[in-house]
């Protein structure tokens, strides 16, 4: 069938009569482009893939597959005060709702039952890859357990919060936080195992020793002001003795949260600069919101390789304004996209594409708004440079590439997927389909099909409006007529292009159309899941 994936920040491949095949480990082997439907057979065997055991899946028209979605920051013990709280911003919003809802995650009963749910959700989503946050408590071991059973690719981080936050919400001392931490990431690395990749019949894109975990433990202080400097240090200690070891922590997102952060470290040149002082910016960090960043700021997280999740939905709802993910793709910055729930309203990174899509426009359209009315004829700002730059996806562009316009559908893409990949450092496992990379994907159904043709006006001219009229009073929907996944937005007739249609999913398309989600080549959920063989 057709399948579509991301090869850049700027490209996106729109691949028809692809043959893809996944071998008993869940790594792709082979991806053969333009084969015809009556060639199949042959090229199967042709590639030595005669084996009784595999399985052929032929996607019906309206169908294609695409790389799972990687959504690089959210808070699962959050889902439950989704919506509650929009009067606050930041600081007020965590300690009059968020703080209340996750002190609860003590009870180990309550965090099983919440966290089961949350995951299937996000599964359901077609969240494959997901950095999880859970609380300070040791119930953050039962998240990680349902990731690692549920089958999501996880990174799951225990809060560190020794200081500044609630008296019924905080960690006893430093030492107490730090031990924890360290039973914690013992506690997943230990149980949260998942079959060996040794039985692949391919080799990895790029050998590495990373550990081949679906669910990996990550180092999580919550921000700067929760932690006291002992926390910190002995954080950034653990990552010396364990390189595989990630970290993720909140930047940047608010003005009086700057404010306090700067206020703790007089002197200190910047928010980004305290994370420095104790070495946590690394090439395994990521970063949330970054809304507020200095040029300087961003060259220091370019020059440490760490990532950053754009959470643009969060940002409106919380009113902590609009990143510069132009700036930080024109610096070259790794960059992926996070629903951060519950400061963002609302589940899956389809969401997360829509709101930094109107991120990016708002900026759009207040730079053209001062331009306006500073410069006489509207003359453009700034010439364009000869300069070139090195991306994140390793091609050189034009200097100020990314902010000469909106992000485009094929950038949004790319930050859904191999962009959060590369912030994850997992780009060498997941984010497209490439031979040895594992396969991730969603099989996306929408309603183009035969049945549509019913639909296109052109055909209409038999039917009178008072015989539609009284089928439509009768409730005479035939079973042809309904066959779509139940979702109206996503009807469209068998002519429409491909390009187009997948503009609709992205923009349009919602867990009705996400038939089957895969990680590792084995389905772990979906609106209507493949039978297995
Ligand atoms: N900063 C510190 N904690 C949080 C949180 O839970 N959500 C958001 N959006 N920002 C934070
Ligand atoms: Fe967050």
């Amino acid at each position: 069938g057709t399948a579509i994936h991301a090869v850049s920040l700027t490209e996106t491949e729109y691949l028809s009569n692809t043959l893809i095949g996944v071998d008993e480990a869940g790594v792709i082997t082979f991806v053969e482009r333009s084969v015809a439907s009556d060639e199949v057979d042959e090229r199967l065997r042709s590639l030595g893939w005669v084996d009784q055991a595999a399985q052929l899946v032929r996607l019906q028209k309206g169908e294609f597959l695409m790389p799972g979605l990687i959504d690089t920051h959210t808070h699962a013990p959050q889902h439950l005060n989704l919506a509650f709280g929009q009067q606050f911003e930041l600081l007020d919003w965590l300690d009059k709702v968020t703080f209340p809802a996750e002190a609860k995650f003590a009870d180990p009963a309550y965090a099983r039952r919440t966290y089961d749910e949350v995951v299937r959700r996000a599964i359901s989503i077609g969240t494959t890859t997901c950095c999880w946050y859970g609380t300070i408590h040791p119930t953050t071991k039962i998240l990680a357990a349902i990731c690692h059973r549920q089958g999501q690719r996880a990174f799951v981080g225990k809060c560190n919060m020794d200081r500044n936050s609630a008296p019924y919400y905080q960690e006893s001392s430093a030492q107490q936080s730090l031990a924890d931490t360290e039973d914690y990431v013992s506690f997943v690395r230990s149980h949260c195992d998942s079959p060996s990749l040794a039985s692949s019949t391919v080799s990895p894109v790029k050998r590495s020793s990373a550990p081949t975990a679906l669910v990996q433990p990550i180092l999580t202080p919550r921000f700067a002001i929760s932690c006291t400097d002992e926390v910190m240090q002995g954080l950034s200690e653990m990552m010396d003795r364990d390189e595989h070891l990630p970290l993720q922590t909140h930047l940047s997102e608010n003005p009086a949260e700057i404010e306090f952060a700067l206020s703790l470290y007089p002197g200190i040149a910047s928010y980004t600069a305290v994370y420095d002082r104790f070495r946590l910016l690394r090439r395994n960090t990521v970063l949330a919101h970054c809304v507020h960043m200095s040029d300087d700021e961003l060259n220091l997280i370019k020059q440490h390789e760490s990532g950053i999740s754009h959470c643009a939905d969060s940002n409106f709802n919380l009113r902590s304004g609009t990143a510069r993910v132009a700036a930080m793709l024109d610096k070259g910055i790794k960059v992926g996209l996070g629903t951060d729930v519950s400061g963002g309203l609302s589940l899956g990174v389809l969401s997360s594409i829509r709101a930094a899509s109107t991120a990016s426009k708002t900026i759009c359209f207040h730079e053209r708004e001062s331009r306006s009315s500073s410069l006489p004829n509207g003359t453009a700002s700034s010439a364009p440079s000869a300069d070139t730059v090195l991306s994140a996806d390793g091609q050189s562009r034009p200097a100020g590439f990314f902010a000469s316009k909106h992000l485009s559908l094929e950038t949004l893409f790319y930050l859904a997927t191999l962009g959060g990949a590369h912030v994850c450092s997992i780009e060498d496992r997941v984010g497209n389909f490439v031979v040895g990379k594992e396969f991730d994907a969603i099989l996306v159904q929408t309603g183009q099909g035969e049945a549509r043709e019913h639909a296109a006006p052109a055909q209409s001219e038999a039917a009178s409006l008072e015989d539609e009229v009284e089928k439509a009073l009768a409730g005479a929907a035939t079973e042809e007529e309904s066959e779509g996944p139940g979702n109206p937005a996503l009807l469209v007739t068998p002519d429409e292009p491909i390009e187009r249609v997948f503009e609709k999913f992205l923009f349009a398309g919602d867990d009705r159309n996400m038939g089957s989600v895969f990680v590792r080549g084995r389905i772990i959920g979906g609106a209507r899941p493949l039978a297995s063989a």
